[in-house]
């Protein structure tokens, strides 16, 4: 079992990495173009792979696709047709270790093949201990032997389907289990680089309870909160998340006291604890993987419907309020990324996109593909995301699976132009948000870009030839994106948009459209279409994206008074 107090526990861990590690880098044969890395640039953290910034049109193949090379097969040509980069798939420990201590990377490497031959690249998600909170993923003599591999328990005594982060047996099994993914990944990848970051573990949780209270569990809880956590939290206290800063400030900012007295007796309390034990776990997981070859690795989280208390949805992932939790607890761990499935995908995104930290979308899903494509601009346009990924894509009907081929387009088209802006302050993004009801707020959005104004609606006004004076509704999704790149020069693109032009300074100067040009980009090459002006912009009133489609326009403007 694992030590009560922190030291120890820092200790164990370290002990546990570095025992994995050793001889890690003796056979480790120079790559041949740089590591997959995140690098922090013009205000933007990017995923640099190949030495270049990239960006990840993704999907997550749905949890059993990549169990069979066969299956799989039949899948990648829908995902060429949806023109992802990036397929994000997991790697179940109860197919590659199948019996302790022997490896089969079958899957692996019919995932990497497949890939390689699709032009992909893939992001790996280590289906290891948890998977949504639970061990199903764990193999089968693991799952047998509860006595060596011990499960979480109720507070009822019961033994969880979920193994119990207490053990150093799990955690070894665990980790040993990673590294010899990490190191075959090294062997046969680190000069391609098909693998480009990996997720640790898969919406890690409890849930029905907010802690395990298991024997050692209920030690560790009575035991003072270790101090690496209260030294991280004195360190950090100013950026503190709110609750956490408020229940600790209740408690006089006490350290060396339990867990109850330090924060407060209750569920909020017992999802901290959960949020140290389980994220010390996983980052131990993550440190001893890194070091054998340290690809970019991150941490997904389910989030809480609204109202929901700890233990009422997984507790203690990666959640905005455990932030401080997490980051003391798992250092080797990149970032937190958010399984967007929520309307409001704007309000959740905005949480997890800190200021020029890494912000990645690993699933999004439950709502239309045209959705999933203007928040997809949004995301890359206005949180520099350094990718998007619809879950289960290859699940999409045909209609939406076009819908988000011609979202994922047009992101193609623009990628150098938005990876060359991300941070910069010269690309905003555009969204109607809505809320977690599903109600959307269409009012006008505006936006500055030096002295000139662009206003985006989402509903269309009446043309003035037929004498109507009410708007009326663009149906579908509103979304895109906005690319200053000369004084009077923008990108504009997306869908279901009205967008007007103005000027900021002096009241008689107004904007102009000198011009509107369709097209696409062919190998990084502008190809314009027609030019739209008459009917096709309102006599030179307004740029229109339709609903329905995703476009990019060349838009020229002009001043005059
Ligand atoms: C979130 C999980 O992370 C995925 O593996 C999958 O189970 C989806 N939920 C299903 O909606």
């Amino acid at each position: 079992m694992i030590a009560k107090s922190g030291l120890k526990t820092a200790s164990f861990v370290s002990t546990v990495i570095a025992a994995l590690a050793i001889g890690a880098f003796a056979s480790h044969a120079k790559p041949a173009d740089p590591m997959p890395q995140l690098r922090r640039d013009h205000g933007a953290t990017q995923l640099i792979v190949g030495g270049a910034p990239f960006l990840i049109r993704g999907g997550e193949l749905e949890n059993s696709t990549a169990s069979s090379p066969a299956y799989l097969d039949t899948v990648w040509p829908k995902l060429v047709a949806m023109h992802l980069n990036t397929v994000i798939a997991p790697v179940y420990w109860q197919l590659i270790e199948p019996r302790e201590g022997s490896f089969d990377f079958a899957t692996v490497d019919g995932l990497i093949a497949g890939a390689r031959r699709h032009d992909m690249h893939l992001v790996l998600l280590w289906f290891g201990s948890w998977k949504n909170s639970m061990s199903s993923y764990a193999p089968g003599w693991i799952k047998r032997d509860p006595q060596r591999f011990p499960r979480a328990e109720g507070s009822d005594g019961a033994g969880m389907e979920i193994l119990s982060a207490f053990s150093r047996n799990n955690l070894q099994a665990d980790s040993g289990a990673f590294v010899a993914l990490m190191k075959h990944l090294r062997d046969i990848d680190s000069a391609r680089h098909t693998v480009i970051m990996v997720q640790v573990e898969n919406e890690v949780g409890m849930i029905p309870e907010a802690r395990d209270h298991s024997a050692a569990a209920d030690a560790a809880f009575a035991a003072p909160v270790p101090a690496a956590l209260t030294d991280y939290l004195t360190g950090h206290k100013n950026t503190l998340a709110p609750a956490l800063k408020a229940a600790w400030q209740a408690h006089g900012f006490k350290t060396g006291a339990d867990w109850d007295d330090t924060f407060g007796a209750g569920p909020a309390t017992e999802e901290l604890f959960t949020a140290w034990t389980e994220g010390r776990y996983t980052g131990a997981v993550a440190a001893a993987g890194k070091a054998v070859y340290p690809l970019p690795m991150y941490v997904n989280a389910a989030l809480m419907r609204p109202g929901k208390a700890p233990g009422q949805y997984p507790s203690g992932g990666p959640l905005p309020h455990l932030f401080d939790i997490w980051r003391a607890a798992a250092p080797a761990i990149d970032f937190f990324a958010p399984d967007l499935y929520f309307p409001n995908f704007v309000e959740w995104a905005d949480k997890y996109a800190q200021p020029g930290a890494p912000f990645f979308i690993p699933e999004a899903g439950r709502v239309s593909a045209a959705d999933m494509g203007a928040d997809a601009f949004y995301a890359y346009g206005e949180l520099n995301a350094m990718g998007f990924s619809p879950y289960a894509p290859e699940f999409l009907a045909p209609d939406q699976t076009k819908t988000m081929g011609e979202a994922y387009d047009a992101v193609a088209q623009l990628a150098p132009l938005i990876l060359a802006n991300q941070g910069t302050g010269k690309m905003m993004g555009v969204s109607a948000p809505a809320q977690f009801d599903g109600t959307v707020d269409l009012s006008p959005q505006y936006f500055a870009f030096g002295d000139y104004t662009i206003t985006a609606h989402f509903q269309e006004p009446a043309p003035i030839s037929i004498g109507a004076k009410a708007e009326t509704a663009m149906p579908g999704a509103h979304g895109g994106l906005i690319i200053q790149t000369g004084p009077d020069d923008f990108w504009i693109a997306g869908t279901g948009m009205i967008v007007t032009f103005g000027v900021r300074s002096g009241t008689k100067v107004k904007a102009g459209i000198d011009a509107i040009r369709e097209g696409r980009f062919a190998h990084g090459r502008w190809v314009p279409g027609r030019n739209l002006n008459g009917d096709d912009d309102n006599q030179g009133r307004y740029l229109r994206l339709p609903a329905g489609e995703f476009t990019i326009r060349e838009v020229r403007l002009y001043r005059y008074r």
